[in-house]
Parts: C-alpha cells; structure tokens; sequence
C-alpha cells in the first residue's frame, strides 16, 4: 500500500501562535500634529529638541529614516560636530558623529542608539503616539520616548553642554544612529559593526541602549540574552483515529512538550526562588502547535496525521552552554528516536570572536566599569546591580566584536514602558539624564590607561 503523501496531510492550526508581528504592524497610524497648544514650554530647548526627534515616525513597518536623518545632521550642525553617513544595505542609513580627542591613537568610544521603533496602535493611546505631547506634569507622550530617541538626543545635547564648558576630549567619541533594531539589527548595526568603517574607529569601549527603573537606581546591563526559534517536527504512521498504536506524529510531539513544559518550570523555580533573574535563565516558550488534517468544517477527526510540529522561543542567557542546549534538544527534545527532526535559526551572535560568552565583566577585571562607575557617583547617581537583559539589543554585536559594552538608558522612577501603549519620559528625568551623560562622556573620555 502506498504511503500516504505527507503534503496532502499537512495542514495548519491550532492554538497559540503568536502572530505578534503582523498583527501590531497591522494597526499602525500616522502622527497628527496636535502638539502645539498643549505645551507648556516652545522654542529651541533641549525639550523641544527632543520632541521635535520624536514627531519623526521611524516605526516599523516603514521608518522615516531619511527624516531621522536629515534632523541629526541639523542638530550636529549646530553643535559643529563632524558627522558621516554611511549605507551598508539599501534605504538603511547609519549616522555617525565624531568628536575629536586629543590623542586620536587611543582606542575610542562608541555610543550607540537606534533610529527606529516598534509600531504604535494610536487608538489605544491618549495622545497620538507621534505627537510628543508634554503634559503639565512634564510626562512627554510618545513612541520611542524612553526605546530610545531620548539617549540618542541626550548623547547630542550632553556633547552641545560640554562644548559651551569648553570640555575637551582626550579619547575620540563616536556617536551612532542606526536603522532596524527592532527588527534585529541585520540590516544595521550588524552590518555596521562588520564593516571596515567600524573597525578603523578603534573603539575600545562602547555603550548601549538600557531600560527604565520604577526605583531611583540606574540600571545597567553587561549581557543580553541570545534569541533561537526552535521548530521540532514528528514524523509517524497515520491511521485510523479510533485505533490505539503507538508512535504517532502527535503522541511522539507531545511527548517532547510534556518533557520541554519540564524543562520549562524547571528554570521557572528557580527565578520562583529567587535564585535568579527571569534573564538569567533558560525560557523555553511554545509560540505555535501545527496539525492536523484540514477539512471543509474544520479539521478531520477520525485521522491521527502524519505530521505534527511545534515552534518555540528560546532565550539563552551567556552563561549557558550552547552546545548542552543542543545535544539536549537532540537528545530529548527532538529525538530521531522518537522520529523527530528539528531546527534551530540563532537570531544573532552567542560567542564573541574568541569563542568567549558575549558578557562585559563588571568587576575590577574590565577597567572601563569601574570609570563608569566613577562617572555615575560623582554627579550623585546610584546604580542597580547590573543586570542580563532578557531580551536583546544591538550591544551584542559590539560585544561580538570582544568590545567590552554596557546597556544604559538613565531613567529612575519610571515606569518601565517601552513597547507599551502610553509610552512616556518625565521632563525632568530627561534634563537629569543629560547630566549623567555629560559626566559619563567627560569621565570617559578623559581616562587614558586601559589600552582597550
Ligand atoms: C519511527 O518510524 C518508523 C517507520 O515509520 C516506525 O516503524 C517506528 O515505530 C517509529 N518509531 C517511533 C518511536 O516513533
Ligand atoms: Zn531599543
């Protein structure tokens, strides 16, 4: 008898699948300009600076970025910085400010931010997300307020204070802006980082994005977590759905979710114990279940199919072991035992160039933490324990590099919104913000020992 054809079993369905993507992407609205007369404050201030880079919709799926771009060059222009532009991929630019130091030999220092951002369902917001409107308790309402326009203006209007004090640098600083992070960096800061241009920054030390604290401590981050999708598939006889037999695709599939659920709450328990953060460890979390056989009502039901596959979102913190994640999604997960394949897209880099974990030390070991540090206390700052972030940034592929690289965004007591509806940045917080960036770029910049 011949088998059956696989392709005429495959189907689709079932429950979960999170089609976050297109689903948001769907429901995004342009920006109407409704500022003006709710501002308590106009003019040319660091404030209106800020929400002028604001009203730029540079969200997914079609970012503005030429006007991003033309407003950074304006605003370098201003504070007589030299700036580049660089095309790695078609229609993505990246800018690049430099600001000269005294001893161009020395390894420099990068501070990165991104041009674009998630999309924004405008109807579940109070204010349109594009408007940047700045309440009278200072909350400025807006996409990418705190993910993160307001480090990419705040490095700007840091560089335009330390000018008018007459500051000058001893270790050259670079400051980029570039496309597509949200979208996983591959067309940006990837490319970027890879690029020859990058490598003749000599960049000793760089900084990245970070996220909001509700708490008055500055977060900071040394690592991200790696991202894979898995997809494991099960291969098994068809047959009659009143027959008991064993080995079928869809017993031989649950089979590894029971095992992967245990795996699962395994890690759970220990961040249930406070052992570990949620980014320090392994999350395995099923995004889709695929099969069953499709029929004009739904699906069939008295066929037990001969395929059966499963999607998952893996994140892997540094510290784990890539190749025991590997062997046990082999072994366990996806056994071809048990007639199962699977496959694994890495989403980014997990080891550095010398096949070490993409992690920057902060202890006395990395002397650019301990400068950093400096920078924080002495204009009265206090900072987190420093963290894994659970998700992932374009830091990663500066630590690739072996770069050391820290993720910091100054935002104390607020709410941690990026990606949410209602997205917003206090005045205040921003103005204090650029304070902490004078001092990091300034204490930075003027420490000559580390030869990275
Ligand atoms: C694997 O597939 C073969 C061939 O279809 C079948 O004989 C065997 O029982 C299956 N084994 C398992 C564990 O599913
Ligand atoms: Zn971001």
């Amino acid at each position: 008898m011949a088998k059956p054809r696989r392709s005429f079993f495959f189907f689709f369905f079932l429950t979960t699948t999170v089609l976050l993507f297109s689903l948001s992407l769907s429901l995004l609205l342009q920006a109407t300009p409704t500022h003006q007369h709710q501002d308590p404050q106009e003019g040319d201030t660091p404030i209106t600076r800020f929400q002028n880079y604001l009203r730029i919709n540079t969200a997914h799926p079609s970012p503005d970025y030429p006007s991003a771009i033309a407003y950074l060059l304006s605003q370098a222009r201003s504070i007589g910085l030299l700036a580049r532009t660089f095309e790695f991929s078609p229609g993505k630019p990246v800018v690049l400010f430099t600001w000269p130091g005294s001893r161009p030999s020395l390894p420099s220092i990068l501070f990165n931010s991104h041009l674009d951002s998630v999309p924004a369902e405008s109807s579940k917001w109070v204010h349109d997300p594009f408007s940047a409107v700045r309440k009278t308790d200072g909350k400025i309402f807006a996409r990418g307020a705190q993910d993160d326009k307001c480090i990419g203006m705040q490095y700007l209007e840091a560089i335009r204070n330390l000018k008018e004090k007459k500051f000058e640098p001893i270790r050259t600083l670079h400051f980029s802006y570039v496309p597509d992070e949200e979208i996983g960096g591959f067309e940006g800061a990837a490319k970027f980082t890879a690029s020859k241009e990058f490598k003749d920054l000599n960049v000793g030390f760089a900084m990245d994005e970070g996220q909001a604290n509700p708490g008055d401590e500055f977060r900071v981050f040394y690592a991200d977590r790696s991202p894979w999708n898995l997809k494991i598939k099960a291969d098994g006889i068809p047959g009659h759905g009143s027959r008991l037999y064993d080995n079928s695709a869809m017993e031989n599939l649950m089979k590894s979710v029971e095992i992967m659920s245990r795996f699962r709450e395994s890690q759970f328990d220990v961040v249930k114990a406070g052992r570990a953060a949620n980014s320090e460890v392994i999350s395995v979390n099923p995004v889709y279940l695929k099969a069953g056989i499709p029929s004009p009502t739904g699906f069939v039901m008295n066929m037990q199919p001969s395929e059966a596959e499963a999607g998952f979102d893996l994140r892997l913190p540094p510290t784990a072991d890539p190749d025991a994640m590997r062997k046990r999604i082999a072994e366990e997960w996806a056994p071809d035992v048990r007639n199962m394949t699977f496959e694994i897209i890495q989403k980014g880099p997990i080891r550095d160039i010398l096949g070490r974990p993409l992690m920057t030390p902060t202890d006395e070991s990395n002397p650019w933490w301990s400068v950093f540090k400096q920078a924080i206390t002495s204009v009265g700052g206090k900072l987190a324990k420093p963290e894994i972030l659970a998700s992932t940034t374009d830091a990663r592929y500066i630590r690739e590099l072996g770069i050391p690289a820290l993720g910091f965004s100054p935002m104390t007591n607020t709410p941690i919104l990026l990606h949410d509806h209602n997205e917003f940045l206090k005045d205040t917080i921003y103005l204090r913000g650029i304070e902490v960036y004078e001092s990091i770029i300034s204490t930075l910049s003027s420490f000559e020992e580390a030869s990275h």
